[in-house]
This record gives C-alpha cells, structure tokens and sequence, in this order.
C-alpha cells in the first residue's frame, strides 16, 4: 500500500511525506526536480510533472492513496483535472485535495474559485476523498522577512480584519494523520486554523516581542499592494489575487477551527511559537 505525494517539494506535501516516512509507511514523491529532495528520507521519488500522463501513469503504479497539492496557477483546474483522470485509471482509491478555506464559485480571487471547482470535480469523482482547507499560512509572512530587517514594518492589504493564521507544518501534520487512515476520513472536510484569529497588528506585536525590536504594520491598499507587486516581476494574475485576497474571506472563514487538535492529538502552532522558530529571518 503505497501513498504519493504530490507538491512534495513544498511546504505542506514536503511535511506530510517526511512525517509518514518517518513513521515507516510506503511513500512515494512526484517531483519535476529529482535533484531537490535531499530531506526527503526513506521517501521513493518518481520525476514528473502534472503536465505529464506518462509520468503520472508510472508514479500511481501500486498506489492507493494520492495527496494532490500544487501551487497556484492559471492551469490549476486543467492540471489538478488531468492529474485526477490518471488516477482514474490506476490503483488509486483515495484522494486527500489541499484546498483552502474561502473556496466558493463566486469567490473575487481565481485561486479560490479554481480550489472550489477541483474539490467540485474531486466530490463526483469514484474516489473515497477528503479535503483539507487551511487558513492563510503563517510562512507567507517570511516574504516580509526584508521589509522587517530594513524598514522595520510590514505593510499589507489585511485592513484591520482579524485571520486565523496557520502555520504549513501542522497543515502537513493534519495531511499526514489523513493519509495515515484515509478511509476514516472519506466525505470529510476539514479546516486547518491557527489557535487565535489575529489581526496584523497582533502579528507585528508578537513579532517585536520575539524580535525585541518595534515593528510596525501599515495597513495599504489592495490596489497600491498589486501594482508594487506588478512592477516586482509578480504576475499580473497573482498580483492581484495576493492583493485582494483579504477581502475575499468572509466572516465565516475566519474562525478558529478544532479540526487540526481532533486530527493531531495536539493544539496548533501560535504566531508567537512561529516567529520564535524563524527568528533568525527576521532578526537583524
Ligand atoms: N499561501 C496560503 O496562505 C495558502 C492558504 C491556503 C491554501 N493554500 C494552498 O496551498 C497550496 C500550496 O501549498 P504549499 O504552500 O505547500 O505549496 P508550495 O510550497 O508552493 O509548493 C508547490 C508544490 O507544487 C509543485 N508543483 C507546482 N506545479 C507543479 C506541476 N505542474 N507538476 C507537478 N508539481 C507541481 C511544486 O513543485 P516544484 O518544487 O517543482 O515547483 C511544489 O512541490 C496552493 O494550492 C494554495 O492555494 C495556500
């Protein structure tokens, strides 16, 4: 019984595979970059891409659990799709979808209508599934980590709306006891929060705490954030959906779930915890 491991060069699938090696379960990893899996142990690596049938083909040989993550794109639903008729051809019975909470049809930001209609298509699907729904991740505050070093502040379009961040390693953590025993699972969605909904200037808060420096957050606006994000080479589809997804979280995304405590056994990871194990990315 084998398990694979799609985005396992990233943040979450990365975890979760490194978890259920450890633990001595059959895993395998498909990876476009063969040569960027030195931390991932005892895990079989197949190249390959989402693009590529072939290589889909040979990496669900024997498989009957598939973890599907990706990262955002254009392509995500073509992609994620093809990658969900492949497995319709092999061994697989069982996917677990990382999603995001937030996904609807009429989301404003591609990336949460394009994670609605792949779980859509996973729901139809003849696979047991199970859908993971994070909140926004603790690590993409690392992409202040400059602006906190020379500048001091963070400035983002979180207006002053409060967010239960959540850190990627107990996402892989969750993924992980998913995996472990899909089928107790199957028709479940889960929602990965944080411990606390915390606005930004708890974020900045607790960041100068750990950092013993006074950080500021400076609220902006949508569209200023998506153009500096524009003229910095981001793509004009990202830009904007980095710019604008604050906005499209309602208030009912943005409470603190149980499900990461009922699937891991323990309480999620805080902010103040996060910034204490990345102090060295913000720190002077
Ligand atoms: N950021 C947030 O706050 C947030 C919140 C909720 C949900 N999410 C969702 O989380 C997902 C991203 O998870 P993550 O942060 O763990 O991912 P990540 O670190 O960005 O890594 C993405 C992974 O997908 C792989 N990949 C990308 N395109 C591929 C392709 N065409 N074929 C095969 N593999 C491909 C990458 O491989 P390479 O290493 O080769 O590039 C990498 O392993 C997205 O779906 C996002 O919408 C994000």
């Amino acid at each position: 019984m084998t398990i694979l491991i799609t985005g396992a060069t990233g943040q979450v699938g990365g975890t979760a595979a490194r978890i259920l090696a450890a633990s001595g379960k059959s895993v395998r990893a498909l990876v476009r970059d063969t040569s960027a899996t030195h931390d991932l142990n005892s895990v079989q690596i197949v190249g390959g891409s989402f693009e590529d049938s072939a290589s889909l083909k040979l990496a669900m040989q024997g498989v009957d659990t598939l973890f599907l993550a990706g990262r955002d794109s254009p392509d995500t639903v073509a992609l994620l799709g093809n990658v969900l008729q492949q497995a319709e051809k092999s061994s697989v019975c069982h996917v677990v979808k990382l999603s995001a909470i937030g996904a609807r049809p009429g989301s404003s930001v591609e990336l949460m209508r394009d994670h609605y209609a792949v779980d859509q298509m996973l729901k139809v699907s003849p696979f047991g599934w199970t859908l993971l729904q994070p909140h926004l991740y603790m690590q993409n505050l690392l992409r202040f980590a400059d602006s906190v070093q020379h500048e001091g502040k963070i400035s983002a379009p979180m207006a002053d709306r409060r967010f239960p961040l959540v850190d990627t390693r107990d996402v892989g953590a969750a993924a992980a006891a998913v995996l472990r025993n899909p089928s107790a699972h199957a028709r479940r969605t889960y929602q990965l929060t944080g411990p606390k909904a915390y606005s930004y200037d708890d974020v900045v808060n607790a960041l100068s705490a750990v950092i013993q420096r006074h950080i500021l957050y400076e609220a902006v606006s949508p569209e200023s954030f998506e153009k500096k994000l524009s003229e910095s080479g981001v793509p004009g589809w990202r830009a904007f959906d980095l710019a604008h997804i604050a906005s499209a979280y309602e208030a009912s995304d943005c409470r603190v779930s149980p499900d990461f405590e009922a699937l891991v056994g323990h309480g999620p990871t805080s902010i103040e915890a996060f910034f204490e194990d990345h102090i060295s990315v913000f720190a002077k």
